[in-house]
């Protein structure tokens, strides 16, 4: 297998199982025409997000780095009635780009974007009394993960989920020599996973339109 196949197998899974979504394809123009980069989840991972929220129910979301929204819409779409989502941005460009795709979707009413840094915004959320997060999606700069798992964990009950992108990095993670950025911060984040007793846990690679990545994926215990 190579990247070429990767990709054809996902565009056959995407349009195989995924209903054609001309909202969602303005959304990554609209990041493409602001210059946003195209980092955003994948349409096949989108939509697993949403489904892990229509399958716990959930009717309060947390996502800790926001970009255009293209995840924040999926997340918004899967939520119960009247439920919200909280979408963490440090950038007030990639905010303002959000701001005006969640409208396009129309979920504007379902979503609030908290623009700084995310280590200022978790502390603020927990001191105004927000939470237990149903669900926590935590996709922001990779080398603080180990810190929004720590959020995460005080900003949820038993029974909440945890997801956490881009764990694999085409393998970086177990290179030993490898010290960037893109994966102490993951290290720290598994094996805060693999460590503390709340939280129950796995990570899966992934291969398809964004590369060679994963998700780690945890059940909060206690
Ligand atoms: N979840 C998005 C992609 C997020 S890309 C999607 O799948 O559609 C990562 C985002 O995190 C970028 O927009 C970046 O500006 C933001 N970010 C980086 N560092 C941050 C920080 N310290 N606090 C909050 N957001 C941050
Ligand atoms: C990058 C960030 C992401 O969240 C992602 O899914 C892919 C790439 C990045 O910063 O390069
Ligand atoms: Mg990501």
């Amino acid at each position: 297998m190579n990247p070429v196949e990767w990709n054809a197998v996902d565009s056959y899974l995407t349009g195989t199982l995924l209903v054609p979504d001309p909202t969602l394809d303005e959304v990554r123009k609209a990041n493409a025409a602001g210059g946003l980069p195209a980092i955003d989840v994948a349409p096949n991972q989108g939509k697993m997000l949403m489904l892990f929220v229509r399958m716990i129910g959930a009717t309060s979301v947390l996502e800790i780095g926001t970009l255009g929204a293209y995840s924040t819409i999926w997340l918004a779409r899967g939520l119960a009635t009247g439920g919200r989502v909280i979408t963490l941005e440090a950038d007030p460009h990639h905010a303002e780009v959000a701001r005006g795709n969640l409208a396009l979707a129309g979920v504007s009413d379902k979503v609030e974007i908290r623009l700084g840094a995310a280590l200022d915004s978790l502390p603020a959320l927990a001191s105004e009394g927000h939470g237990p997060f149903d669900l926590v999606f935590i996709d922001a700069d990779k080398v603080n993960n180990g810190r929004y798992l720590s959020w995460a964990l005080r900003l949820t009950r038993p029974g909440s989920v945890i997801v956490a992108d881009n764990v694999v990095r085409q393998g970086k993670i177990i290179a030993p020599d490898n010290r960037s950025e893109d994966v102490t911060g993951t290290r720290e984040l598994l094996e805060l996973l693999a460590t503390d007793p709340r939280i129950d846990s796995t990570a899966i690679q992934t291969v398809g339109s964004k590369g060679w990545d994963g998700f780690a994926l945890g059940l909060v215990t206690g």
